[in-house]
């Protein structure tokens, strides 16, 4: 049987290279013809240079020319449901607009939910 987008998370999570947070994320992406795109947060030595799992897996997808992103899956290790950091909500509204998003932690809890509710009066290519 398929892997569910928030399984895709969970499993892209364990690939989290997070040493000096100890914070490990993941995240799945679905794309308009169904693929799906995942990615891990990655961060550096010199802390600023990280990258959360929401932007490798969308930056993962775009690189391959992927689009129309349809929903996302985003899990963490937390019993309150970890939401995208703003700038991931910036970048998330750029390439997939108001999209679904489903938060998921290891215990199986979720919740699913719009950009538009956690990134409201978003500034994009429409203000230019
Ligand atoms: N992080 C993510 O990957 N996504 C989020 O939505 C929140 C934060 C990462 C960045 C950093 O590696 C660690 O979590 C702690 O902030």
């Amino acid at each position: 049987m398929r892997e569910t987008l928030t399984e895709a998370a969970l499993r892209a999570r364990l690939n989290a290279h997070a040493p000096y947070s100890k914070f490990l994320v993941g995240a799945a992406i679905e794309d308009a013809n169904g693929q799906v795109h995942t990615g891990c947060n990655i961060e550096n030595a010199t802390y600023g240079l990280t990258l959360c799992a929401e932007r490798v897996a969308v930056f993962k997808a775009i690189s391959e020319g992927a689009r129309g992103f349809t929903r996302i899956a985003i899990a963490a290790d937390t019993d309150v449901l970890t939401p995208p950091c703003g700038a991931c909500r910036q970048i998330l509204w750029e390439f997939a607009g108001d999209v679904e998003i489903t938060l998921v932690n290891l215990h199986g809890q979720s919740e699913t939910l719009q950009l538009a509710t956690l990134f409201p009066r978003a500034f994009d290519a429409s203000f230019l």
